[in-house]
């Protein structure tokens, strides 16, 4: 077992993660690729959308566009594995373990990172009764539990005759958010969520009231924000995850472990300095000052994908020390190509990204013809920009990845 004092949270740029970086970096084209559309809750005047990604298995489907998350967690399973064996479990014979995945998605990785943590557990169990096991899969109403419930037919783990009995388990669908109770109390024994606490619960109201300082009226993303924009993100970011822990200390089993991965950033203000959202923020300049789009209707659009201030995300640890332990915590590079890629293909996959998160969002908000019309311009601009060397990354200054685990006292 890796004993940790109470409250000091352990962080650890560990190499794994960086030899995952160089790994990731020499990826293909394709696997950055997810569609989310945010959820723009009942704070925004003019729309509302859903989040969810992509439904179906189709070329531009979560379930074909997620292994970049997969690969990043296989650098993490070692370390986390090693905690799960010292992970506290029920002794009598009658006793169910339960798993949980927050955040699934329709796709293979929830699965996976359920079973990864099943098949750990069970071996604790080898020589002796195995204990029943029950894997819930979580995400939001809308999400499309369908596609991510006919992938379970080619999953060998789960109730099948043919299965094993140390493989088997029975799962799960649950809807509901997250930043809410999602589960009876002290009932779940792992509980994780990889790459979706990035997205907060809502777009801040002020971010949308013309007459607060916090208005982000005539951008979208966060790079031209105010300071007091990023301040509403930051706060209303705070206020969700705390809500998220406080609901997961509820919920979990004494003794029982957490796993969080989700996007930070490790510069307060500005945001970050990507050059390639702000080529988004200058093609919808265009689109406006050409008629194309009402300014009205870019005003009442904000991203609500929201990369957490790490210090935040540490105090904010801090603060549950009576109820929860952080064993590990590692930092972790987010990228976008591999350094030889030629600028069209670094130009082909951003706009795959961009697509891939935010199509349905935009054609929601601001119509199909309209979102064709921006990404082939974003596309366009980005290959221009490369090809010419005006467009940079400074990947030091921008978003990376948290790793958390985390015991409940
Ligand atoms: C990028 S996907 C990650 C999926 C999966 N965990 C993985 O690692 O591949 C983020 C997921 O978080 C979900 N999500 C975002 N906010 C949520 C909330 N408040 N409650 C439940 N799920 C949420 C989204 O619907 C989406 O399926």
């Amino acid at each position: 077992m890796l004993g940790m004092g109470r409250a000091g949270i352990k962080r650890s740029h560990c190499p794994d993660f960086y030899s995952t970086y160089h790994h990731l970096r020499s990826d293909s084209a394709s696997a950055m690729t997810s569609k989310q559309v945010p959820h723009f809750q009942a704070e925004n005047p003019m729309k509302s959308a859903q989040l969810f990604m992509t439904k179906g298995t189709g070329a531009m489907s979560y379930a074909e566009n997620s292994n970049w998350h997969a690969m990043c967690m296989e650098k993490i399973w070692p370390t986390v594995l090693e905690l799960v064996d010292s992970m506290k479990l029920p002794d009598d014979d009658m006793s169910i373990i339960t798993i949980a995945d927050l955040g699934c998605a329709p796709g293979r990785n929830t699965i996976n990172n359920v079973e990864t943590v099943l098949k750990r557990v069970k071996e604790r169990y080898r020589n002796g009764h195995i204990p029943e096991f029950q894997a819930f899969f979580q995400d939001l109403y809308d999400t499309d539990f369908n596609t991510l419930f006919q992938l379970f037919k080619n999953s060998v783990a789960t109730i099948a005759e043919n299965v094993p009995e140390t493989l088997k388990y029975f799962p799960a669908g649950v809807p509901g958010s997250f930043y809410g109770r999602v589960f009876p109390r002290s009932s779940v024994h792992f509980v994780m969520s990889t790459f979706a606490l990035h997205w907060i619960s809502k777009v801040p109201s002020s971010v949308l009231d013309k007459t607060s300082e916090d208005y982000n009226g005539g951008k979208i993303e966060h790079e031209r924000a105010s300071r007091a924009t990023i301040d509403a993100y930051a706060r209303q970011g705070d206020v969700d995850l705390r809500n998220f822990l406080d609901a997961r200390v509820e919920e979990m089993a004494t003794g029982g472990l957490m796993l969080l991965v989700f996007g930070v950033r490790k510069v307060y203000y500005p945001y970050c300095n990507t050059m390639v959202n702000e080529v988004k923020e200058r093609i919808w300049d265009e689109l406006v000052s050409e008629g194309k789009v009402d300014s009205g209707l870019r005003g009442s659009f904000n991203n609500f994908m929201h990369f957490h201030y790490l210090k935040d995300v540490e105090q904010i640890l801090n603060s549950y020390s009576e109820k929860l332990i952080v064993e590990k915590e590692y930092v972790f590079p987010f990228f976008l190509y591999p350094q030889n890629m030629t600028a069209r293909e670094k130009a082909a996959r951003h706009a795959s990204l961009n697509r891939g998160l935010y199509t349905s969002m935009l054609e929601d908000h601001f119509g199909e013809d309209i979102t064709n019309l921006y990404i082939a311009r974003y596309e366009q601009a980005l290959l221009e920009g490369f090809e010419s060397g005006t467009l940079t990354e400074d990947e030091t200054n921008t978003y990376q990845f948290v790793a958390i685990v985390a015991r409940k006292l």
